[in-house]
C-alpha cells in the first residue's frame, strides 16, 4: 500500500513505528520498498557517502534533482522525501518554494529542510501551496560550522525548551514531520508526546514516532567513524535484503535504538 502523510498521522495515531533510511539511487530504493521501509530520505548525506565530501555544504539543488529522480523511479509504495540542500532555502520562503518545486517535480513527495522556529515561515508557505515539509532540529549538520562540530544538541534543560518550541511552531505552521537528530532520548520524548505529527529520530532514543539511518552508515560501507547512534545490521545478516528487513523489524519492535545508540 502507498505510503502518504495520513499513513504516517494514523501510524502515530496506532503507535506503530515509522521507518525511513537514506536512499539514493534506484536499485536501492526497490530493494528498501521491497522491504517495507516506508520513507526512502534522498538525505544531502549523499555529500558525504556518495560525494566524498567532509559535510554536506558542497551538495547542490542539481545534485538533489538527479538522485530524488532515480529514487522515484525505483520505488513504488514508499514515500520520496528529498532534502533541500544547503543555500537553496534559506534566503525567503519564495527561494524554499522555487528550489521544493523542483525537488517534487524530480519525484518527491516531500521534502525537508533544516532549521528552527525561524524556518516556521517558510513551512507555511510552502505546506500551503502544495508541499508537505518535514523539519529537521537538534543537530542541523548544514550549520556545523557554526556548531563547531557535531554535538548533541538540546542538552541544557534551556536548550530541551528551545528544541520544543520549534517543533511546536513548526507544527503551527503545518509541518507534516519533524525529525529530531542528536539529542538526549528524554528530550525527544518530551517533544514527541507534545505533538500530534509524527516525530523521527536518528540518535534521540527509541521513544519517537519513527526511526532514520543513513543507509551507507546501517550498512556499515561507509569508511567514516561511526557514530555513537548507529547499528552495523550487517552484522548477523548474510544479505543487504535481510539486514535491512532486520532493520525494519527492530524498529518496529523497538528494540532499535537500544541504550548505548542513544544519548
Ligand atoms: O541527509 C541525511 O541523511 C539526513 C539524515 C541524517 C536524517 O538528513
Ligand atoms: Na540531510
Amino acid at each position: 500500500m502507498k505510503t502518504t502523510v495520513s499513513t504516517l498521522q494514523n501510524m502515530k495515531q496506532a503507535g506503530q513505528k515509522i521507518t525511513m533510511l537514506t536512499c539514493y539511487d534506484a536499485s536501492f530504493a526497490t530493494l528498501l520498498d521491497d522491504a517495507g521501509v516506508e520513507i526512502l530520505l534522498v538525505g544531502d548525506s549523499l555529500g558525504n557517502v556518495i560525494q566524498g565530501h567532509s559535510s554536506t555544504l558542497p551538495v547542490s539543488l542539481e545534485d538533489m534533482v538527479y538522485h530524488t529522480r532515480c529514487v522515484a523511479r525505483g520505488s513504488k509504495d514508499a514515500l520520496v522525501l528529498a532534502d533541500l540542500p544547503f543555500g537553496s532555502y534559506q534566503v525567503s520562503p519564495q527561494q524554499a518554494y522555487v528550489s521544493a518545486a523542483k525537488l517534487m517535480a524530480a519525484g518527491a513527495e516531500m521534502v525537508k529542510l533544516e532549521g528552527g522556529m525561524i524556518m516556521a515561515e517558510t513551512v507555511d508557505f510552502l505546506a500551503n501551496r502544495g508541499i508537505p515539509v518535514c523539519t529537521h532540529i537538534g543537530l542541523q549538520p548544514q550549520s556545523v560550522n557554526v556548531y563547531g562540530g557535531y554535538k548533541v544538541q538540546g542538552k541544557s534543560e534551556f536548550d530541551a525548551e528551545v528544541l520544543k518550541r520549534d517543533a511546536l511552531a513548526h507544527q503551527a505552521a503545518g509541518a507534516a514531520l519533524v525529525l529530531m537528530e542528536m539529542v538526549p532520548a528524554h528530550v525527544a520524548q518530551t517533544v514527541t508526546e507534545a505533538l500530534s505529527v509524527p516525530t523521527i529520530g536518528i540518535g534521540a532514543g527509541v521513544d519517537v514516532d519513527g526511526q532514520v539511518l543513513v543507509l551507507h552508515d546501517m550498512l556499515a560501507v561507509y569508511p567514516g567513524k561511526k557514530a555513537r547512534f548507529v547499528k552495523n545490521f550487517m552484522a548477523g545478516s548474510h544479505s543487504i535484503q535481510a539486514a535491512v528487513e532486520a532493520y525494519v523489524k527492530a524498529v518496529k519492535a523497538m528494540t532499535f535504538p537500544a541504550d548505548e545508540h542513544s544519548f
